[in-house]
């Protein structure tokens, strides 16, 4: 089959000054991924190279430039599943390495366990080659802002990465690679403002990542709390395995979550046939998908953007 990328970076109420560097960095993050689908390789390499790329970018609240904790440090999450076998790897709790979505693809094909946090990734991370970085440098004069914000005003939801328009600037990628296999990479800093030790969806299965070759994959953003509580990825993959379309399922569970618990969210998926589903109950969710040498992108409800796409 033609392979298909699909990446978000994060809904949310996304302030107009960052509307252009996100829709940026989708575009590039969405062109890392393509590239390494259309050379033949796979798609979790692909979801993997389009997350490294949104950890890279400031305008994205993942690897540079998560939002902090309260005692304003960075503790990232990532995850990562392969839809052949149901493989999957998740990182939690990680603090100093740039790349969280590279360790947690390392927790999937080097571990038994699924799900490492903390200390235990730190040493696991290490004993596989990865450096750290010192924890400071991963650390945005936005996401400074962003915390500041926040106590001062005492509430969530205040700043663009803040709570309550979620994890707004989580990043996450979907793909199925030219042999049919899904996979899915989902990657944040969870919400600014944050208990120290909080874990959001994006680690968890079935709440902000999902992937199996006999349905499709799904990347989901928003609030996290609201987001695990309705397992949102497989409530997604579920409404497809009982026929619906990817649009019409994602657009659905995105809804109800909404409506069941309050808060926003969106999901960006793919059948395994390469059908696309992308829905967000916040104001703003920036995407991007290439299909026929174009490149599709949008961040704000019901616009589509197009351009040519040539591979290098
Ligand atoms: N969805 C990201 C978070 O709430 O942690």
């Amino acid at each position: 089959m033609n392979p298909i990328i699909i990446v978000h970076g994060g809904a949310g109420d996304v302030p107009d000054s960052r509307v252009k560097g996100k829709l940026d960095g989708s575009k590039k993050a969405v062109i890392a991924g393509h590239e390494i689908l259309v050379r033949g390789g796979s798609a979790l390499d692909a979801v993997e190279a389009a997350v490294v790329s949104m950890e890279k970018d400031e305008y994205f609240n993942a690897g540079y430039g998560s939002v902090l904790n309260l005692r304003g440090e960075v503790e990232m999450e990532a995850s990562i599943m392969c839809g052949k076998n149901l493989d999957v790897g998740a990182v939690t709790l990680i603090k100093d390495f740039l790349h969280p979505i590279s360790i947690a693809h390392k927790v999937l094909t080097d571990s038994p366990h699924s799900l490492l946090g903390g200390e235990g990734a730190k040493i696991f991370a290490l004993d596989k080659g990865f450096h750290t970085v010192d924890p400071k440098s991963l650390i945005s004069p936005h996401a400074k802002k962003a915390l500041e914000d926040f106590l001062k005003h005492g509430e969530f939801g205040r700043t663009e990465i803040g709570m309550d328009e979620a994890g707004v600037g989580t990043v996450g990628a979907v793909a199925v690679d030219s042999n049919g296999h899904v996979a899915v990479a989902t990657s944040t800093g969870g919400m600014s403002g944050k208990a120290i030790g909080r874990i959001g969806d994006t680690p968890q299965i079935g709440s902000g990542t999902y992937a199996d070759d006999l349905v499709g994959g799904v990347s989901t953003t928003g609030h996290g709390e609201s987001i695990l509580k309705y397992c949102l990825a497989h409530s997604i993959i579920k409404l497809m395995e009982d026929g619906l379309d990817a649009n019409t399922s994602t657009k659905k569970a995105v809804n109800g979550m909404t409506s069941r618990l309050n808060n926003t969210a969106g999901a960006i998926t793919l059948s395994k046939n390469g059908d696309i589903g992308i829905h967000f109950s916040s104001k703003r969710m920036s995407w991007a998908y290439i299909k026929d040498k174009k490149i599709f992108y949008g961040i704000n409800q019901g616009e589509v953007f197009e351009e040519q796409y040539e591979q290098q």
